[in-house]
């Protein structure tokens, strides 16, 4: 392992694995998982939906912004950022420079598909009350609006052909070569 990383960032949209291939990619390493939106709700003893409930998606947005300055100081950590993280002010410069930054890439389709069957639009207050059709549609846009954000990680994995624990040994493998 390079020994000048100190911070992983998994960035994708919401359903791309990023908590799953955070969790196995922090347990090979010997690290440990941070997951955004989880960090926030403890934090704050609150659920997501009811941030964007109570102080809108601007409120959420300035919260998510307070974590990520917390998280991009720790060390030794894989970070699972939210989808819409990287989207934000200068956040993807903060974690572009304090780490290795991994998009997770997923197909639309698969996305509504995967969103549909574990129920995710539920938890997910830009998602929730959107029926399979609309889901479709609408990941379709936002993806095409974040991908610029997205595109500008270190490396890119297809998640639609990786599965977990392949996405995560590709992690590996990459940030291992690309030693200094
Ligand atoms: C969001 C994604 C969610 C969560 C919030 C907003 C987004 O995280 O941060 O609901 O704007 O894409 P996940 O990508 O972990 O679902």
């Amino acid at each position: 392992m390079r020994e000048d990383l100190k911070r992983i960032y998994l960035v994708g949209y919401m359903g791309s694995g990023k908590s799953t291939v955070a969790r196995l990619v922090a347990r090979r390493l010997g690290w440990t998982v941070i997951d955004m939106d989880s960090r926030i709700e403890n934090r704050f003893h609150t659920s997501i939906n009811a941030i964007f409930a109570e102080r809108g998606e601007a409120g959420f947005r300035k919260m998510e912004r307070y974590m990520l300055e917390e998280v991009c100081a720790l060390e030794d950590v894989v970070i699972s950022t939210g989808g819409g993280t990287p989207c934000q002010a200068d956040n993807m410069d903060l974690m572009t420079q304090s780490g290795a930054v991994i998009y997770l890439r997923m197909k639309p389709e698969s996305l509504a598909r995967r969103l549909t069957l574990t129920h995710g639009t539920q938890k997910r207050p830009i998602l929730r009350g959107k029926s399979e059709g609309e889901l479709l549609t609408f990941i379709e846009t936002q993806l095409g609006a974040r991908e610029a954000y997205y595109a500008r990680a270190q490396y890119v994995f297809d998640t639609d052909t990786l599965a977990a624990p392949e996405a995560a040994e590709a992690i590996l493998k990459a940030i291992e070569k690309s030693r200094p």
